[in-house]
C-alpha cells in the first residue's frame, strides 16, 4: 500500500528551495505558515512545514522533482477560498502557493480565447476580457479573490453555470506540471478534440492531486448586452424548488436561477447590515432569477413568463430589480450568505446535487432527516442545476453529537441524493472533509480505477496525498 506520512523532512531542502525560488519566496516563519494552514472549510487548520511562492512552470518542476525524490508531501493552493478542504496541507510538508503566477498573458479576440496563469483572481480576468466585450462565465461566490488555478482544480460552478455550463466547459488547453516534475501540455486549443483520451477534463476538477496548472487556455463569449433579475417569495420552500423546473419545462433558460431559504436570506442581510428586502412572515424562501442576452424586449417577455408560472406556485409579490445598483445589491445578498453562515455558527456545508426535478424531495428530505438527527440547516443554492449547499448548523448540538451521530444523518443525506440520481458534491469538491462518503457513490471497481489514475500520475503519491481518497 502507498501511504504518505506526516513529515517535516521538507526542511532539509529549505536552501536547494531557496536557490530555486529565490529566498524571499520561500518561507518558515510562523505566522506565514499560519496564514496557508486553513482555507474556508469549517474550522480546520494544518501548519505547513514550508510555504513556497514559485514564479513559474519550470521552478514547480524542479520543486516537485525534489519532493518526488524525497517522499515529501506537497499541497498546491491558489487563494485557499475552497470548502472541502483541498488547499490544506494536513500531512505538513510543502505548500506550494500559485499567487505570483497572476498574469493575464493573452486575451485572443480573434479565437475568443484568453490564455491566463493559475494565481489570476477569477474577477480580475473576468473584468480584463469585459473590457474587450468578451465574457468568462464561471462566478463562484468568492469570485473577487478565488483563483482560476484553484477553480479549475474544483471545477467551480457558481450561478451562471445553469445556463453557461461550469468551469470544464471552458477549459481548452492546460500546460500541468506533474508530480514527477515533467510538464506537459493536455491538449490543444480548440473547441473540437477528438484526439486520444481528454488529457485537459482530466485534469479539471481533479482537485490538485494530478498536477498543477501552470497555464491554461479559456473559452470565451460574446458578452450579454442586457440582464434583469428579479427576486420571487414563496410561503412553501418545496413549491419555490418545484418552481423552478416548471420554469425550465415551459421552455426558459435563466441565466441564474438561485434557491435561498429564508434564514439564508435573513441571516446574509443581518451579515451585511442591508435591509433592501422586507421578508413578510409567511415567506419562507425566495429564488432569485436573472435572464441575460441581447434583446431587452425578448428579456421582458421572458420575466413576464416566468412569473407567471412562479404565480402558480403561490409566490408573494416579485420584486424586480429596477436598475443596476439594486441587482448588485441582490447579488451580493446571495453571494456572502456562506460567510454570514459561517459568521453564525460553527457549520459543516454539504454540496448535494440532484437533478433538477428532484429538488423539492431533496430538500423535504434534509428537512425530516434533520428533524430525526436533531440538526437544523439552512439551505441555499443554485436551484437551476439541481445543486443545494446544505448548511449543518452545530447550534446547540453537544461535541459528541457533532462528531458522532452528525455523521449518520449527513450519511441519510447522502443516500437519498444518491437515491435520487445525484451525487454528494456539485462544485465544492471532495476534498479532505467528503472523502469517507466516497464510497457511498463509487464502488470499489470505480475507486480501483481513480486510484490507478493517481498512481500513474503520481507514483510516490507526494501531491496532495489523501484528499479524495486514501490509496
Ligand atoms: C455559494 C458557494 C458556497 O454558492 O458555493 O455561495
Ligand atoms: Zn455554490
Amino acid at each position: 500500500m502507498l501511504t504518505i506520512e506526516k513529515t517535516n523532512s521538507a526542511l532539509v531542502h529549505l536552501e536547494s528551495f531557496k536557490n530555486i525560488c529565490g529566498a524571499t519566496n520561500v518561507f518558515v516563519d510562523e505566522d506565514v505558515l499560519s496564514a496557508y494552514a486553513s482555507d474556508e472549510t469549517e474550522d480546520l487548520h494544518f501548519l505547513p512545514d514550508i510555504v513556497v511562492k514559485p514564479g513559474s512552470a519550470e521552478e514547480i518542476s524542479e520543486i516537485l522533482k525534489i519532493c518526488n525524490q524525497y517522499k515529501i508531501p506537497v499541497t498546491p493552493r491558489g487563494a485557499g477560498t475552497g470548502l472541502s478542504g483541498g488547499a490544506l496541507p494536513h500531512l505538513g510538508g510543502v505548500l506550494l502557493s500559485v499567487e505570483r503566477m497572476n498574469k493575464i498573458l493573452l486575451v485572443d479576440e480573434r479565437n475568443l480565447q484568453v490564455i491566463t496563469e493559475p494565481g489570476v483572481i477569477t474577477e480580475v480576468l473576468q473584468d480584463a476580457v469585459k473590457e474587450k466585450g468578451l465574457f468568462y462565465p464561471p462566478d463562484p461566490s468568492s469570485r473577487g479573490s478565488c483563483m482560476i488555478g484553484g477553480n479549475i482544480a474544483e471545477n467551480s460552478g457558481g450561478p451562471k453555470a445553469v445556463k453557461y455550463g461550469v468551469v470544464k466547459d471552458y477549459v481548452l488547453n492546460l500546460q500541468v506540471v506533474l508530480p514527477t516534475g515533467e510538464i506537459i501540455w493536455t491538449g490543444a486549443n480548440v473547441l473540437k478534440n477528438a484526439t486520444g483520451y481528454n488529457l485537459t477534463q482530466l485534469m479539471v476538477g481533479s482537485e490538485g492531486t494530478l498536477g498543477i496548472v501552470t497555464k491554461a487556455v479559456l473559452k470565451l463569449l460574446p458578452l450579454p448586452k442586457y440582464d434583469l433579475l428579479m427576486l420571487v417569495p414563496f410561503s412553501d420552500a418545496e413549491k419555490a424548488c418545484a418552481a423552478v423546473s416548471a420554469i425550465f419545462m415551459a421552455g426558459f433558460t435563466p441565466s441564474a436561477m438561485e434557491f435561498m431559504e429564508r434564514d439564508a436570506l435573513e441571516w446574509v442581510m443581518r451579515f451585511v447590515d442591508n435591509s433592501i428586502v422586507a421578508i413578510e412572515d409567511d415567506i419562507q424562501a425566495h429564488l432569485l432569477i436573472e435572464v441575460d442576452g441581447n434583446d431587452v424586449e425578448v428579456l421582458m417577455k421572458e420575466m413576464e413568463g416566468i412569473a407567471t408560472i412562479a404565480t402558480g406556485f403561490d409566490c408573494g409579490e416579485i420584486l424586480f430589480a429596477e436598475d443596476a445598483q439594486q441587482k448588485a445589491e441582490l447579488w451580493k445578498l446571495r453571494r456572502r450568505v456562506g460567510e454570514a453562515v459561517k459568521s453564525h455558527s460553527i457549520y459543516k456545508e454539504e454540496d448535494t446535487v440532484v437533478p433538477r426535478a428532484e429538488l423539492p424531495v431533496l430538500l423535504k428530505g434534509v428537512k425530516e432527516i434533520g428533524k430525526k438527527y436533531g440538526f437544523h440547516s439552512v439551505c441555499y443554492g443554485h436551484a437551476g442545476d439541481g445543486n443545494l449547499h446544505v448548511n449543518i448548523i452545530k447550534g446547540d448540538l453537544s461535541d459528541e453529537q457533532w462528531n458522532g451521530s452528525l455523521k449518520e444523518g449527513i450519511r441519510e443525506i447522502f443516500f437519498l441524493v444518491k437515491e435520487l440520481g445525484g451525487t454528494i458534491s456539485g462544485e465544492h469538491g471532495i476534498g479532505l472533509v467528503q472523502k469517507e462518503f466516497l464510497p457511498i457513490v463509487f464502488d470499489d471497481v470505480q475507486l480501483r480505477l481513480m486510484r490507478s489514475i493517481k498512481k500513474i500520475f503520481d507514483p510516490n503519491n507526494i501531491l496532495n496525498a489523501g484528499k479524495i481518497f486514501d490509496l
